[in-house]
């Protein structure tokens, strides 16, 4: 097709270029049509120009007519300066416009099932549907051209720290990491299946035996697991691995790349060393091991305050080692019943048994729970929470873990009613270090590796291993930012006895061990340098560094919460003739 090539883009016009003939090729974001005068909007992914068709002009005028939403079209004119009560301050053209002599049609649309425009209400389920429509809204055209920049800056500071940028197969052995595997059946060899990684972990450490001293790789990550406004099922990493290093070495390489994000996207300069907490300490105080600190509203441990107390609720708790935890929140006293019952039920959800609330009043305090609480109890809890009149106290009890992560949902919650999180709140940024080396499986009653099996126990810890394997922390750490887990990482076992204890701890045989991690276990035998390294969750960044709220804003074609993807309609049936090749047969 032969047409007119565009001079400039839709975002690029601007005074000076006023009288000049120009060519632009775009799509029509809007068209008004005022009888001797039709006003179009021409868009590109640059941006919004707004060209205008007048009848001294009699054949593109003519053709203007047939003009609709989204035809794609080449015009040629001459850049007008606007009169000074017409400029759009909306658009970076919004000085000028064009008056064109020359339409072409280069292709006509269907009328599109949803507007394409920013503030669209289009539902999320038909934008899916219709993603590469979606793509043309520039709102997430910024977003994807963000995460473009993000790939690079990762890139230069990379390559520049002598990193190698190392590709990991996707075809993979299963290795049991945490979530869900997605297996690929293998048609060559019957009954036996790949799985597609759910992180390069173990290729990354192996790697590391190569004498890749600085590995990383942007690279897709594949999980079944349940899916939530942030998490994806396949989703990417900016994976890192190092030898010879420590955890201040890996932090430092880190804090390195987070200056750089900081500055190149936010144009913040970013103080360093980042902050950090351990595990323990952000559990007590926020009741999250990713806690937001853009706003403070600590929690309290209350077990000293109630140590004794006849208030059977908290007395029975105590006495099975759980936790009372309460926080004031500041001026909410004044919340109607149905906000507390709101309150309540939030954590009901998450498996609490109840709400404790009073408010504070003139020197009282207001609230069922009073008549059970002595006069010193309640003198001892609001000193200890030092709260205030007008405050709303509220407390939880019950076993540590989950009333602790119960409360920091509550803490969350404040502070979204509070509106404690204003646009130029500073950003939070920190490490989260020392975490448990395993957790406790309620169902199948036993340990878990809780980062994975190789992350390596803290020196000073190792005594612990056999005897009291709840206690060991690990050398793990996560990055939060503005209260996101963006990367977790940890130093790893290198040495054969040590990882064959943590085998024994997790309750895997030789043999298990040996089936499931044996390649990498063989390669430790020849010679593993110390190693340790971190994932960042690529997406899960962008999504923060772009400021929105759901991480399918920032993959070109995500899938939905439940995995589907709606557009080409994944995951589809496969045929008998796909099935049978695969020596598949489909259960009922
Ligand atoms: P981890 O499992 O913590 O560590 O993952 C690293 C980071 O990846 C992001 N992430 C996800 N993002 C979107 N959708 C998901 N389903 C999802 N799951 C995880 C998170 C997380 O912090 N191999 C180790 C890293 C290491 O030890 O070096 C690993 O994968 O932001």
């Amino acid at each position: 097709m032969n047409f007119n090539i565009r001079t400039h883009t839709c975002g690029e016009l601007r005074k000076i270029n006023v009288g000049e003939n120009i060519v632009l090729n775009g799509w029509v974001a809007r068209r008004r049509d005022l009888g001797n005068l039709i006003f179009i909007w021409l868009r590109d992914r640059y941006g919004i120009t707004q060209v205008v068709f007048e009848p001294v002009y009699k054949d593109a005028y003519e053709l203007a007519k047939k003009l609709r939403n989204e035809f794609v079209i080449s015009v040629e004119g001459k850049v007008r300066i606007r009169p000074e009560n017409a400029v759009n301050k909306e658009l970076t053209t919004g000085e000028m416009d064009i008056l064109v002599n020359k339409l072409e049609i280069l292709n006509e649309a269907e009328t599109p099932p949803f507007e394409i425009k920013n503030d669209t209400d289009a539902y999320e389920d038909l934008r899916l549907r219709y993603r590469y429509l979606d793509l043309r809204r520039p709102s997430l055209q910024k977003i994807l051209l963000l995460r473009h920049k993000m790939y690079q800056v990762t890139r230069k500071y990379f390559d520049e720290n002598s990193f190698t940028e190392i590709e990991t197969p996707v075809l993979m052995k299963s290795t049991p990491e945490g979530a869900r595997d997605y297996l690929v059946p293998s048609r060559i060899h019957k009954g036996k299946f790949y799985a597609l990684p759910q992180s390069p972990q173990q290729y990354k450490q192996l790697l590391m035996v190569s004498g890749f001293d600085r590995y990383f790789q942007i690279v897709k990550c594949f999980r079944d697991e349940d899916l939530r406004a942030d998490r994806q099922p396949e989703f990417t990493q900016i994976d890192v691995e190092m030898s010879f290093t420590n955890r201040e070495e890996v932090f430092k390489v880190v804090e390195g790349l987070m200056k750089n994000f900081f500055k190149e996207i936010w144009n913040v300069d970013l103080s360093l060393p980042i902050p950090r907490l351990t595990y323990d300490e952000a559990m007590m105080k926020y009741g999250s091991d990713k806690p937001d600190l853009r706003f403070d509203l600590q929690l309290q441990n209350l077990n000293g305050v109630f140590t004794g107390t006849e208030f059977k609720v908290f007395g029975e708790v105590l006495k099975s080692k759980g936790i009372v935890t309460g926080i004031a929140a500041p001026g909410c006293a004044s919340f109607s019943r149905n906000q507390v019952d709101g309150l309540t039920q939030l954590v009901k959800d998450r498996g609490a048994k109840g709400l404790v609330w009073f408010k504070v009043g003139d020197g009282k305090l207001d609230s069922p729970t009073a008549k059970f609480l002595t006069d010193k109890e309640i003198y001892d809890l609001m000193n200890k929470l030092n709260a205030k009149q007008d405050d709303l106290i509220l407390i939880l009890a019950g076993d540590v873990n989950s009333t602790l992560n119960q409360m920091g949902a509550l803490r969350l919650e404040i502070a979204k009613r509070l509106g404690l999180i204003k646009p130029d709140t500073p950003k939070s940024l920190l490490w989260v270090t020392d975490f448990p080396l395993f957790e406790w499986d309620e169902e199948t009653k036993r340990l878990y590796a809780m980062h994975h099996p190789f992350t390596s126990p803290r020196t000073e810890d190792l005594d612990l291993l056999d005897k009291e394997p709840g206690k060991v922390k690990a050398q793990a750490y996560d990055l939060v930012l503005n209260g996101n887990e963006i990367a977790g990482g940890s130093i790893r076992i290198h040495n054969a006895n040590l990882q064959a204890i943590m085998f024994k701890a997790l309750g895997l045989s030789e043999e298990e061990a040996q089936q499931k991690f044996g390649f990498l276990m063989n390669a430790f035998r020849y010679g593993a340098p110390p190693h340790g390294g971190i994932a960042f969750g690529f997406d899960r960044m962008v999504m923060v560094f772009a400021g929105v709220d759901s991480i399918r804003d920032t993959i070109a074609f995500p899938k939905t919460a439940s995995a589907l993807s709606l557009m080409d309609e994944a995951p589809s049936p496969a045929s008998e003739e796909q099935l049978k090749e695969l020596h598949l047969k489909i259960r009922e």
